[in-house]
């Protein structure tokens, strides 16, 4: 589903060049969880934008369900984000003067997605993230916990085949964390592929799988031990 081939990424800044990525290979097949971990600074995020196709790599080759994408523009690289993504962010992102509702539904008008339609596959979304009884309330009226529950909801409103998630607990208390990772392990179940990057190892053990970043390679993947589950 994902493949990664040499790919670099060098920000300049003025005579300065950045090495932010130095030579990623990766391949992530449908359904796996994954943990992008590793120190500040190493590249999470400017590989998350890569694989999120915010960004394009400097050199190397992404391969996204069969498409190149290291080559489109950025109107086609607009087109296979909103196809394919779905992002949760630390900072949740949500427009404060929308609805939950309108918030959720918003990713389908870009789509060309009659109103009657958005409202009724958002509403779907968000009772799949527990928050069916919110619809009309506004970010500001929500717990942390919730407003991410909102995020998620409309990470996954069009359907996309990843989930990419950039320290979506950053913001939360420790239950609240629990909670939203719950969730991602529900959606994994489900047969969703879902990416997160995080700095914290109670977050990681969620996942099936731990790729460390480190000055911008990966310095180690591995498949993660079963889970103890505590009722
Ligand atoms: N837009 C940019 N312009 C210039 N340099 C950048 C830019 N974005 C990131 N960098 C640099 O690239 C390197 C990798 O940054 P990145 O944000 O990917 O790290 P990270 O692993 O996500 O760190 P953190 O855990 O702190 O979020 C850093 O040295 C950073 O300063
Ligand atoms: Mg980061």
């Amino acid at each position: 589903m994902i493949r990664l081939t040499g790919i670099t990424k060098v920000y300049r800044m003025g005579d300065e060049e950045v090495h932010a990525l130095a030579g990623v290979d990766l391949h992530i097949a449908a359904n796996e969880y994954v943990a992008l971990i590793g120190p500040s600074g190493s590249g999470k995020s400017t590989l998350m934008n890569l694989i999120g196709c915010l960004d394009s790599p400097t050199a190397g080759s992404y391969v996204l369900n069969g498409r190149d994408t290291s080559h489109m523009n950025d109107t086609e690289l607009a087109h296979v984000r909103n196809q394919e993504i779905g992002f949760v962010f630390q900072s949740f992102h949500l427009l404060p003067r929308l609805t939950v509702l309108d918030n959720v539904a918003q990713p389908l008008v870009y789509r060309g997605i009659p109103r009657a339609e958005r409202q009724a596959r958002a509403t779907r979304a968000l009772e799949q993230v527990g928050l069916g009884n919110r619809l009309g309330h506004r970010p500001n009226q929500l717990s942390g916990g919730q407003r991410q529950r909102v995020a998620v909801a409309r990470a996954l409103v069009g359907k996309p085949s990843i989930l990419l998630a950039d320290e979506p607990t950053g913001n939360l208390d420790s239950r609240t964390s629990a909670e939203i990772m719950a969730l991602f392990d529900e959606l994994h179940a489900s047969g969703q592929t879902v990416v997160v990057v995080t700095h914290e190892p109670d977050i990681a053990a969620h996942c099936r799988r731990t790729i460390r970043i480190g000055d911008g390679r990966v310095v180690d993947d591995h498949a993660n031990p079963p889970r103890e589950v505590h009722a």
